[in-house]
């Protein structure tokens, strides 16, 4: 698309009651005005410019890679944000839409018609006004007797008749670019909050002779601006509805979709079934027929087919098909379960491969090591993989089998289809085929207890 895009997130947002600056507070995982950016760069417009100001050291580095990045220094309003955008967009003619960086909700169809909008009738600006239960704080659009857009009136400039007004500006514009630059040098701060607003640009295009047109949004919920804690956890609300309902929509099942929360970036294959209290975030792709939850927590974790993810906490893991994790297992990054593998309760396993079919069912921590097909960890097993300085590796071989409580001191090979008995210690590898055992011989003294507990009920 021809049309360029102003994304406006110097403000502080001070009633965040935050040491953040409010753009770059998340929903999902992801920052108010990456929700924006993303959504601009959704309708195919390339070339968005973002206005940064306060904090801009934490809002820059979330923006860089794919917009230009203009600073306001001084936050004296939104014409001044948009006047800091003129030489970037010096050699730019055409609709230029400009979007609050602290609205997620906006969506790329809306955007969309409002330059279409502004294309087809050739009008000097094309805002999205909406229709919120409750308009205070929002500035008010004001129409002629022939219910043309006159202008905008904010709220603490109203008069208490235009602030009886209910269609409010929400903050979204679609201008000719020409136009806008040439209205900003005559916008002046004589206003209540001594500010340059953008808003006035309107009604100076209209005395010019231009026009200037207004168009509704159905859905207000998709114009909620983010000011306050408050609003941002609404706003995570409706993304969670709004993505739910289209994983639904695709073949998704939920039990309760109020507790599931998806990212943004997430992928679900078809016939997936999510538990409640399910979070799937970063860049999580969970495969065809794979049960997600209760309690569990995904992040850009890949998820097979037909696998079984029950109370799971999984970072950067990969998890094959048919595998099967916890109830209660902890997978850290580099854990990978290969086809029909198992981390099953009270398991943690971190950089480690445990190939396929191989089984480790109970209270395990297996950190830094190769486990080969089809063997068996027993419980309580534990790789010490930590000398207090380095890390260490283990090697398990195919079909081995390691008894219950374990602990292989790395770095240790157990060879294929050995054995470790159980309670061991291992320190020395194990050849292919043996039986390695580390731990105490079991002595016997006869008639010790019976002795021993008659002497002194005796
Ligand atoms: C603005 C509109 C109001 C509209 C409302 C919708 C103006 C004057 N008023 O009011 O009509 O109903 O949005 O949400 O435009 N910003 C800058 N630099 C500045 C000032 C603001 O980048 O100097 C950014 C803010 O970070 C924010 C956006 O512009 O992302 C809107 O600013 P804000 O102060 O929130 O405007 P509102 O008072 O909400
Ligand atoms: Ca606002």
């Amino acid at each position: 698309m021809e049309a360029a895009a102003i994304v406006l997130a110097a403000g502080a947002g001070t009633r965040m009651k935050s040491k953040k600056p409010k753009v770059a507070h998340e929903v999902l995982g992801k920052p108010l005005v990456r929700w924006v950016v993303d959504a601009a760069h959704e309708v195919g417009i390339e070339h968005v410019v973002c206005v940064v100001g306060h904090a801009r050291e934490q809002v820059i580095p979330l923006v860089e890679h794919d917009t230009q990045v203009v600073v306001q220094a001084e936050q004296r309003g939104t014409a001044d944000a948009v006047a800091a955008c003129k030489d970037a967009l010096a050699g730019f003619d055409g609709s230029l839409v400009v979007l609050s960086g602290d609205c997620p909700l906006i969506t790329s169809d809306t955007i969309r018609s409002l330059v279409d909008m502004r294309e087809k009738s050739g009008a000097a600006v094309v805002v999205l006004t909406m229709q919120p239960e409750d308009p205070f704080g929002y500035g008010r659009i004001v129409r002629d007797g022939g219910g043309s857009v006159a202008r905008i009136v904010e709220q603490k400039d109203a008069t208490p008749e235009e602030a009886a007004l209910t269609e409010c500006n929400s903050g979204f514009y679609c201008f000719d670019s020409q136009a806008l630059f040439q209205a900003l040098d005559q916008v002046s701060s004589n206003n209540a909050q001594s500010e340059f607003y953008l808003t006035d640009v309107l009604e100076i295009c209209r005395t010019a002779g231009r026009s200037v047109l207004a168009m509704r949004c159905d859905d207000p919920d998709e114009c909620l601006g983010v000011n306050s804690r408050i609003q941002l956890a609404e706003a995570a609300k409706h993304l969670q509805r709004r993505i739910n309902q289209a994983h639904m929509a695709a073949g998704v099942t939920m039990t309760d979709p109020d507790q599931v929360w998806i990212g943004p970036d997430v992928v679900i294959d078809q016939d997936v079934e999510l538990l409640p209290q399910t979070f799937l975030l970063g860049t999580t792709r969970v495969g065809e027929d794979s049960v997600v939850g209760p309690n569990s927590r995904l992040t850009d974790t890949v998820v097979g087919r037909g696998c079984v993810v029950d109370e799971t906490v999984a970072v950067e893991a990969c998890i094959d098909d048919g595998a099967t994790c916890g109830p209660r297992a902890y997978l850290r990054p580099g854990a990978h379960l290969c086809e029909g593998a198992k981390a099953g309760t009270h398991v943690e396993i971190k950089k480690s491969t445990v190939g396929k079919g191989s089984k480790v069912p109970h209270l395990s921590y297996i950190g830094d090591c190769t486990i080969g097909e089809g063997v068996n960890i027993g419980a309580g097993s534990i790789t010490c993989n930590y000398d207090g300085v380095h890390k260490h590796a283990t090697t398990i071989g195919d079909g081995a089998f390691v008894g219950s409580d374990t602990m292989l001191v790395a770095p240790v090979n157990v060879g294929a289809h050995a054995v470790v008995g159980a309670g061991s210690t291992i320190t020395r590898d194990v050849s292919e085929g043996a039986l390695g055992l580390g731990r105490a011989r079991q002595t016997e003294i006869p008639d010790w207890a019976t002795k021993h507990f008659g002497a002194q009920k005796g």
